[in-house]
């Protein structure tokens, strides 16, 4: 034992070494080589700690390893873990029921990773489309803006426009029009084309560098979505589920979606789990044989997701992600501009963009160093997103930590 953790003869050396030889190199990871988490705390092999300030892309906004959500899975890991929909489960119904009463939707499917999510609301929207905006057949689009991210499936690339998610990757999806993000004047003019089934678009843009946009864009959204019988899909992948101060970033404004996309945090980080919820004259598009998955709605799946829903809200882990954040961004707004040039975010999902002189990789590794781990995200962007479950004191110690790190990299 060392520091509480079981040593292992692997080192963080032979960690990197081994997965760089027999792995594909499709990731760039920071050099730490991790064996256990609690709440909001990492261990790596060498038993050092660190607090996680990424959460897994906001998969794990309930803490790491929470102990409701392992013993959801435990238990009905011993049970039944999967029927596939050829049958029925006990279970399926029961997640449903709460999760459509939770969020005010007739309807839920459930699927796995959130880029299924995206794409199971993008197919609905077609159908949709086709059988209630009598859309002629195979002609119907798909409006996104400019920088979302939504996953790595050859649809969510065709969307994309960052080259590094889409080049060398054609032919793409057609049917897909981009507009600016933050634009109601683009959307409006967009919209206007008849063969338009969807607007599909983050509450806040997470993979972008988390851009929030003016107060009134999701207003603005909404209704002109109404106004143009366009369906709304909000991916809430990443901002959903209490990561920016409120249940759905979404309810920042009062405003509803047509088609709401969860994942990533529905299962607290410990098993792929994702949605997607509309009303029956939407999701009734799609009829039996159509559309599905063999794991997606599987009952372990299910009794994970209904864990960590309850989680969430028990622990009231938006009014602390409000709270806190605050709390964060005044206080990283402290910093010399011209290190720290913006400090942006909402709740828990927050970044900083490091100014020129000081690379954010560079940032990132002596943060590493002082027992923090964070990402850069497109350059010079740090996003800031610890497990919600962090306490004021813990999160006064992580401010300490970044600002310290930073100002000691000043040029
Ligand atoms: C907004 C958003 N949508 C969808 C996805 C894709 O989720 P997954 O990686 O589980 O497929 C992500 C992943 O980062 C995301 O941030």
């Amino acid at each position: 034992m060392q520091n509480g953790v079981h040593s292992t003869e692997l080192t963080s050396e032979k960690v990197f070494a081994r997965e760089s030889k027999h792995g594909a190199h499709n990731y760039h990871p920071i050099p730490v080589a991790l064996c256990r988490a609690k709440g909001v705390y990492m261990w790596d092999v060498e038993g050092r700690r660190y607090y996680d300030f990424l959460s897994a892309y906001s998969a794990v906004n309930q803490g790491h390893c929470h102990p409701k959500i392992v013993s959801a899975l435990k238990q009905q890991a011993d049970v039944l873990t999967i029927t596939s929909r050829a049958f029925y489960s006990d279970v399926l119904g029961e997640y449903e029921e709460y999760m459509t009463k939770l969020f005010g939707y007739d309807k839920l499917l459930p699927m796995n990773t959130g880029v299924e999510g995206g794409e199971t609301a993008c197919k609905l929207a077609r159908k949709w489309g086709y059988a209630k905006k009598q859309i002629p057949k195979n002609q119907a689009k798909i409006v996104f803006v400019d920088g979302n991210f939504w996953g790595r499936t050859l649809s969510a690339i065709s969307s994309s426009t960052d080259p590094s998610s889409y080049d060398g990757f054609g032919p793409f999806m057609p049917g897909f029009v981009i507009i600016p993000y933050n634009d109601l004047k683009a959307l409006e003019e967009a919209l206007q084309d008849k063969d338009v089934c969807a607007f599909m678009c983050e509450p806040i843009q997470g993979e972008a560098g988390v851009v929030v946009p003016d107060e009134g864009y999701l207003r603005g959204v909404r209704e002109l979505c109404s106004k143009y019988n366009v369906l709304w899909i909000a991916d809430e992948v990443q901002t959903g589920l209490g990561r920016t101060g409120r249940r759905l970033a979404v309810d920042h404004e009062g405003v509803k979606p047509d088609i709401l996309v969860l994942g990533k945090a529905l299962s607290g980080g410990v098993f792929p789990v994702s949605a997607i919820l509309a009303n029956d004259d939407v999701m009734l598009c799609i009829k039996p044989g159509e559309h599905g998955s063999t794991y997606g709605g599987n009952p372990l799946g299910c009794k994970v997701a209904l864990a960590a829903m309850k989680v969430l809200e028990e622990e009231k882990l938006a009014e602390n992600a409000q709270r806190l954040g605050e709390i964060l961004r005044k206080e990283l707004r402290e910093l010399p501009k011209d290190i720290v040039s913006i400090v942006r975010g909402k709740g828990l999902l927050n970044a900083i963009v490091i100014s020129s002189g000081v690379d954010a990789w560079d940032v990132c590794l002596k943060l590493k160093e002082n027992g923090l781990l964070a990402k850069p995200t497109h350059g010079d962007i740090i996003r800031l997103a610890p497990p919600l479950v962090i306490t004021e004191e813990q999160l006064r110690e992580c401010i300490d930590i970044i600002k310290n790190t930073i100002l000691s990299m000043k040029k």
